[in-house]
């Protein structure tokens, strides 16, 4: 399986400003404070635990788990490279658990496996909170054929949303939005690195065609709002 390198490395997602609004919405969900324990899965390069490390001094490092390990992973927390499941296994405590931008590498029987185990692990008063790309009307600038693939896995990330809901029962709904401003050149090598879940399985016969769309298609300073679906559970 092609793995996702590029998602989180110099794009948007990296930027101080992301990291600083997305920790402002966080503060919303859970009160953060020095003996909080935090856990995220599929933390990538750990931008976002590695400033909420910084910001609240937790006595226990925020713990980030991936099963891929980047290069350039932050350094002030405790990082894992291992499956999400095999982790959760282990059966530890936390009172926040962030999953962002990652159900949608679980099959069913998985993302079950999953949030069941992710309540297990949670203290009580604590918080699961899920982040998926918003399934309807989605705004990412595609090409047409990552389009298609892209409302492909939006597809499959509805259905597995339903199961998220239906597993934790009494959740709340929100959503995280993010203004983008990305430059058409900057937005093109993102796409070369094919940031995106959308983009690993493209052949790069298609690929190189879409970014010569994306090249016609799109002005030299392409804006959209990045948006997710917050899903928030407190056991
Ligand atoms: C789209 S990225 C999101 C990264 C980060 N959460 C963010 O929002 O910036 C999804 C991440 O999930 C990780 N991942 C996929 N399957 C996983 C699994 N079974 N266990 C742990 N991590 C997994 C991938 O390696 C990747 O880093």
């Amino acid at each position: 399986m092609r793995r996702l390198e590029n998602w989180d490395n110099n794009t948007w997602l990296s930027s101080d400003k992301y990291i600083s609004k997305f920790h402002k919405f966080l503060r919303l969900k859970f009160r953060f404070n020095k003996n909080s324990k935090i856990l995220d899965i599929g933390c990538g390069r750990a931008n976002i635990i590695s400033f909420l490390q910084k910001k609240y001094k937790f006595n226990n490092k925020a713990t980030g788990i991936d099963i891929v390990k980047n290069k350039n992973i932050k350094k002030n927390i405790l990082f894992k490279k291992s499956d999400a499941i095999n982790f959760l296994k282990k059966n530890k405590k936390f009172d926040l658990i962030i999953i962002k931008q990652t159900i949608h590498f679980f099959s069913k029987e998985k993302l079950i496996t999953l949030l069941n185990l992710s309540k297990k692990n949670l203290n009580l008063n604590g918080k699961i909170l899920i982040f998926s790309l918003k399934t309807k009307n989605n705004k990412i600038p595609c090409f047409k054929s990552m389009k298609q693939k892209l409302d492909i896995s939006l597809k499959k990330d509805e259905f597995l949303l339903k199961i998220v809901k239906k597993n934790l029962e009494e959740i709340q709904e929100t959503s995280f939005n993010f203004k983008v401003t990305v430059s058409k050149q900057k937005y093109i090598r993102m796409i070369k690195d094919r940031y995106i879940s959308c983009l690993l399985n493209i052949s790069n016969k298609k690929l190189n065609e879409g970014i010569d769309e994306i090249q016609e298609k799109f002005p030299n300073k392409i804006k959209f709002t990045d948006a997710l679906k917050c899903i928030s559970f407190r056991k």
